[in-house]
């Protein structure tokens, strides 16, 4: 039989020094968010690291960014703007003020109040998550973990990363002084997931609901008024694999609705009836339906991604993702297809895809960003290519094809002229730059295939108009 703790017993005596500890280490880190004097450090400044340490300081806080890239660190320190779609005012701001510094030295993360992680979460070869760089960046903060800070991951994951991956990691590294140094006692833990949406216009890092979920209470509290200083509202939940799980569950969401739409389209499209009337005319509906629009595939670090996240993370409860699997096989189909109708039109004027000059309109893979990763245009260009089309590209904000994992050539973006435009047999619009002067197009181009509907109001100038 058990003996029965009493307030007095060696157990429960030593709770509660654990329990004063603690309250007294959360009270002063409280304090300093509260009141702004806290240091956040920020590891990883990308599309999501960068415009998140611009509104932390903008907060009021002094931030600390760690990237491993020296040529982001030299770009910062001379106010270069490197992710354009975010403008250059940010940039400037941060490189002139005295509370904005980066770094490639992880030795000073010990300087920081807070921790967020911000690194990519890539799939692997086969699918399966690549957690080498959260991992890695757990075992950085571990290195130099001391009493007193807040740890929270950001970067996109499935749900129980935050508990069972992230802080073993970060626990593994510490140095032997620190061992001694308990989760939830002398430092926290919590997930708060990026909304971040490159390139939007209607809603910034500040304006867009932060949801927080930590490794327990005081984790949460901690992160929650931390962000609230930088962003309008923080919605706290009650785990952090329930923050976790909401992020995976809002990119799967999306994932699976444009997969139906584009599914939609190939369905209707051989009726003759065109998909994107019908979802405008769907829309007209108050309730109970959003809009979503078929493109010519999926791209970016997200959508493509992140619900594979979960289909690995099902397998070991032994459940099966079965929406996200086909939703997948939909949307990796979509650059087949516009292919396809490429060449149904070319027949229909009496050519070949073979020798065919082919121009794509738009390399990154959604409009007004300049970023390439995953995006369906390069797949396109390959497919084009591999059955002997001759294809160049026209991308404002892509000057050059930059280097991809799976598509490497040499090729940079083509000018626009009436005189250009005519001489390819066929335009392919695979994204709608607001920059790219579709009129023209739609003017002296011969034949257009649109994969965005990108030339609505604009037929019957001139061009061939062919929606895929
Ligand atoms: N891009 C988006 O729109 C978006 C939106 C929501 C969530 N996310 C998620 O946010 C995370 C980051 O994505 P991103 O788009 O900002 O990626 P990114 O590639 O733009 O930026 C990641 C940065 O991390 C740096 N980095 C890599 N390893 C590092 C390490 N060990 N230490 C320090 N820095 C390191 C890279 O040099 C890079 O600058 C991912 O999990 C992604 O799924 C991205």
């Amino acid at each position: 039989m058990h003996a029965i703790p009493t307030a007095t017993s060696p157990r429960m005596m030593q709770a509660n020094r654990s329990e004063a500890a603690a309250m007294d280490t959360f009270e002063t880190l409280l304090s300093k968010f509260r009141e702004g004097t806290a240091l956040i450090g920020v590891i990883g400044l990308g599309y999501v690291g960068l415009p998140l340490a611009h509104t932390l300081h903008k907060g009021g806080f002094k931030v600390l960014g760690f990237d491993i890239d020296p040529a982001k660190m030299e770009a910062l320190a001379k106010g270069e703007n490197y992710l354009k779609h975010l403008g250059a005012e940010l940039t400037t701001d941060l490189s002139r003020s005295d509370r904005f510094e980066a770094t490639t030295d992880f030795s000073r993360l010990g300087e920081a109040d807070a921790i967020i992680i911000c690194v990519p979460t890539p799939l692997g070869k086969h699918q399966e998550p690549d957690m080498s760089y959260v991992l890695n960046s757990a075992r950085d903060i571990g290195r130099t973990l001391r009493k007193g800070q807040l740890i929270v991951l950001e970067s996109t994951t499935y749900p129980g990363t935050t508990r069972d991956d992230m802080l073993p990691a970060m626990l593994a590294a510490r140095p032997q002084d620190a061992t001694t140094l308990e989760q939830g006692v002398d430092f926290f833990v919590a997930f708060s997931p990026e909304r971040e949406d490159p390139g939007r216009k209607t809603h910034t890092t500040r304006t867009t609901p932060k949801l927080v979920g930590g490794l327990e209470p005081r984790a949460t509290e901690l992160a929650a008024v931390m962000y609230e200083r930088g962003i309008d509202r923080v919605v706290r939940v009650s785990t952090a694999e329930v923050a976790e799980a909401a992020k995976i569950l809002e990119n799967t969401f999306r994932a699976v609705n444009i997969a139906l739409v584009n599914e939609l389209k190939l369905v209707l499209t051989p009726m003759g009836i065109d998909v994107w009337e019908v979802i405008e005319a769907a829309s007209t509906k108050p309730f109970g339906y959003m809009p979503f629009w078929p493109g010519p595939g999926l791209g970016g670090h997200c959508i493509p991604i992140d619900p594979f996240y979960l289909t690995w993370k099902a397998r070991e409860v032994g459940q099966y993702t079965r929406f996200i699997e086909l939703a997948g096989e939909i949307n990796t189909r979509m650059p087949h297809y516009v292919v396809d109708r490429v060449s149904h039109a070319l027949n229909e004027d009496g050519k070949a895809v073979r020798g065919a000059k082919v121009l794509v309109v738009g390399l990154a893979y959604k409009p007004n960003v300049d970023d390439v990763r995953e995006t369906p245009a390069a797949e396109i260009i390959d497919l084009l290519s591999d059955v002997g089309a001759d294809v160049e590209y026209h991308d404002p904000l892509v000057p050059r094809f930059p280097h991809m994992r799976r598509h490497k050539r040499d090729m940079s973006s083509v000018d626009l002229s009436p005189g250009g435009l005519a001489a390819y047999d066929c335009v392919v619009i695979v994204t709608n730059h607001d920059c790219v002067d579709h009129r023209a197009i739609a003017t002296h181009a011969r034949l257009v295939v649109d994969t965005r509907n990108a030339l609505k109001g604009l037929h019957g100038l001139g061009a061939r108009i062919v929606k895929a």
